[in-house]
């Protein structure tokens, strides 16, 4: 594939640690933009489902790899869709919660998932696309770049809200967990890209946070202040 190809695309680059607002704040910017909208999070989780499917251990790096390369996947607004089998609400349940970490820390399938998103943007002219290490890997060149943040407590606050039949405790402990391992692993670490906008999502409300990135696409106001 040609760098050069993906440069041209118009691709918006949200990421961030888990429950600062990025699936949220992506998909209605994408409205908002009349942009396509992809979630990578759930590209990493559909491959640990897979393996999960078929008695992988996650562990198993070069099986695991193995499954990324031939499983068949599609990611839209209707679902998630793995072989044939519609995984949208099992990708995150908590056993695939719990074996995504590994599979994301695996270089083989970072390497395959980031050629897959790089396809999906070139068949789609670019979109507004989530996860951690877009702005910084994925599409260096992208016409934006942000880095969603909230404090550690927001977070788990909006998490705890998402998923009403588990503890605030329990959904704390599972994001610092998930921060830990994505910020500390050797391949693509979530990292703010260079030449990203950093924005703290804390107190903010999901509208405000979209007009304010609608806002940065579009460039400061001929004339303004
Ligand atoms: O955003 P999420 O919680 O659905 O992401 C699931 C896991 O995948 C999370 O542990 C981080 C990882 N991930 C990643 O490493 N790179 C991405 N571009 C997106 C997600």
């Amino acid at each position: 594939m040609d760098m050069e190809q993906l440069a041209d695309l118009r691709v918006i680059a949200i990421d961030g640690p888990a429950g600062s607002g990025k699936s949220t704040v992506a998909r209605l910017l994408a409205e908002r933009l009349g942009l396509r909208y992809l979630d990578t999070g759930a590209m990493y989780r559909a491959v640990a489902f897979a393996a999960i499917q078929r008695g992988v251990d996650p562990v198993d790096a070069a099986e695991v790899a193995r499954i990324a390369t031939d499983m068949d996947l599609r990611v839209d607004d209707a679902g998630v869709v793995v072989d044939g089998t519609d995984a949208t609400v099992e990708i995150r349940g908590p056993e695939v919660t719990r074996a995504v970490s590994v599979v994301a820390a695996n270089p083989d399938v970072r390497s395959e998932l980031r050629t897959r998103q790089r396809v999906w943007a070139l068949e789609h002219g670019g979109g507004v696309i989530e996860g951690r290490d877009i702005g910084s890997v994925v599409f260096p060149d992208a016409v934006l770049k942000v880095y969603l943040t909230a404090s550690e407590e927001e977070r788990a606050r909006r998490r705890a809200k998402e998923m009403t039949d588990l503890a605030y405790d329990d959904v704390a402990a599972d994001i610092a967990r998930r921060d830990a391992a994505d910020s500390g692993r050797a391949h693509s670490p979530l990292v703010e890209a260079s030449g990203a906008d950093v924005v703290d999502t804390t107190g903010l409300g999901v509208d405000d946070v979209v007009d304010l990135l609608v806002s940065m696409v579009d460039g400061p106001a001929e004339g303004g202040r």
